[in-house]
């Protein structure tokens, strides 16, 4: 794997901060996709905090608008063409510049309807080209031109761009891009290529830095993070690292060796296990067809990494299963969850599920509804099929009507709730452990955190409470949220 440092990019920054002397400008982000997204804006964040940007909330008060964008499902390009008709007046009004970036604008369709209906936009740019917006930004600054940076080529691995998180007590780390599995209805494989994995060092000296800033939590990200170094040992790289946690950050417990080698996802939660200051360890999303032994030992044996599982089934239906490319079966599934469960009792699991792909009867959704029943998920993520341009499904003739779709969704929807409600009054009198983020957003008498298990917690405690991990009892449960009493840390 060809693993960049970026230097060159960066001297952008430095010639973008020259021509920002005596002003101050505003950006303004908006990020429209999932975590990896996420963390791709927290980088953009941090570029431009260094060039001397400070970001706004206030959209009309910036002077640099960028739309993060996804396309994993159709109702981001409505919110995205109805974003751009919005801020079209105030590029006519003050100039200001104009950027979209991220997963949408790998779209071809896409990029030529901007360039011919929203010839007002300044910067576009893609997945593979993150770490040249600097140079972007500059370019149409200096030279007034319009910056289409978009580029299909995916086999670096870009180290060192900064990264800005307003979170201080949780941070994500992206630790690999990309993905293989091209799944029937799924855009991600084509607009973000294929997978590549940092190296492990890498990604072990960026917790440690996070460790020391005093984050708590961390959650590792990739679209497949069991697959973690996997197509490198498949290229016949070798994929034996030998990693060094500093001295000074690394647990005591009497046998921890500061050299290791990681070689696999199950290795990289091991190594991460041992540094000192991070509390909790999360990782989205693993796919359960590479949810090996190794990865199960590896989170039973390591302290920090939650008891929580995010296990996407997207369907039930071993029919359906196959038609979307998911290598593996209901019964498959099934025994995954219960192995993991024997193994880790106090395991909880949360999921994806897709309902009305091409093809689905009532049968296979029922499947679905009984997957559902029987792992009692403690959180359902659910969506309603999107034909995606370009997939394999999107040309599959057996459609479903939208309102089957939806009446489907409707009545998974119920299944969830009412179990979930059943789960939140389970908790009604336990102990549980909680890191504690925060002021709650509703009111800023409580404070907020997270049980392992990802439930939102509200209680009242004072403020240096916050970043650490204590024990509440629950006294009440709400619809989105459980509220305790303090009992100890
Ligand atoms: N790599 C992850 C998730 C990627 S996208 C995984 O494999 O689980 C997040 C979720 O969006 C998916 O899990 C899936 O449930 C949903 N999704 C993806 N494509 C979709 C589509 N075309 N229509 C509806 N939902 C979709
Ligand atoms: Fe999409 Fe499947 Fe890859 Fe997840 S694993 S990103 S759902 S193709
Ligand atoms: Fe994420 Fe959407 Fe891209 S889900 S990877 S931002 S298409």
């Amino acid at each position: 794997m060809q693993i960049k440092k970026v230097n060159e990019e960066l001297k952008y920054i430095e010639k973008i901060k020259e021509m920002n002397i005596n002003k101050s400008p505003k950006y303004h982000i908006l990020t429209m996709g999932c975590q990896l997204n996420e963390n791709d804006s927290e980088k953009i964040s941090g570029m431009l905090n260094e060039a001397g940007y400070s970001k706004t909330e206030k959209i009309e008060e910036a002077d640099l608008i960028i739309f993060n964008t996804c396309c994993v499902r159709e109702n981001a390009e409505e919110r995205l063409f109805g974003k751009l008709g919005e801020v079209k007046k105030y590029k006519e009004e003050k100039g200001t510049i104009i950027a979209i970036g991220g997963c949408m604008m790998q779209e071809k369709h896409i990029t030529n309807k901007i360039k011919e209906s929203y010839k007002f936009v300044d910067i576009v740019f893609g997945t593979h080209t993150l770490e040249q917006f600097p140079k972007d930004l500059y370019e149409s600054i200096k030279e007034k031109k319009k910056i289409e940076d978009i580029i299909d080529i995916d086999g670096i691995v870009y180290e060192g761009v900064p990264v800005y998180r307003e979170d201080k007590i949780k941070a994500s780390v992206t630790i690999m891009n990309g993905c293989n599995n091209f799944c029937t209805y799924c855009i991600v494989p084509y607009v973000r290529g294929r997978e590549r994995s940092r190296n492990p060092q890498d990604i072990i000296n960026e917790v440690q830095e996070l460790a020391k800033e005093g984050y708590k939590e961390i959650t590792l990200l990739g679209q497949n993070v069991n697959s973690y170094l996997v197509s490198q040992k498949e290229k016949g790289e070798d994929v034996n690292f030998k990693v060094k946690i500093d001295e000074n950050l690394l647990e005591q417990s009497g046998e921890e060796k500061s050299e290791i080698i990681v070689n696999s996802f199950a290795t990289l939660l091991l190594a991460l296990n041992k540094i000192k200051g991070i509390e909790r360890i999360r990782f989205i999303s693993p796919h359960p067809k590479d949810f090996t032994d190794d990865v199960i030992e590896a989170i039973k044996n390591s302290k920090k990494v939650c008891k929580q599982i995010h296990l996407p089934l997207q369907s039930g239906s071993t029919k359906i299963l196959k038609a979307m490319n998911r290598k593996y079966t209901k019964e498959e599934y099934l025994k995954l969850a219960e192995k993991i469960k024997k193994e880790i009792p106090e395991i909880t699991f949360s999921t994806d599920i897709i309902v009305g792909f091409p093809g689905e009867t009532e049968e296979d959704f029922e499947d679905t509804l009984d997957v559902v029943r029987k792992v009692d998920f403690e959180q359902v993520f659910m969506f309603i099929y999107s034909r995606r341009v370009g997939t394999v499904a999107d040309k599959m003739e057996n459609q479903i009507l939208e309102e089957i779709k939806h009446e489907r969704f409707e009545k998974l929807k119920n299944q969830v709730e009412s179990r979930m409600q059943a789960q939140n009054k389970n908790y009604v009198g336990k102990e549980v452990e909680i890191l504690v983020e925060g002021k709650s957003k509703n009111n800023d008498k409580m404070l907020t955190g997270r049980t392992i298990s990802n439930k939102i917690v509200n209680f009242e405690g004072t403020d240096d409470l916050i970043g650490k991990v204590i024990k509440i009892k629950i006294i009440s449960e709400h619809q989105w949220y459980l509220k305790g009493n303090i009992i100890g840390n």
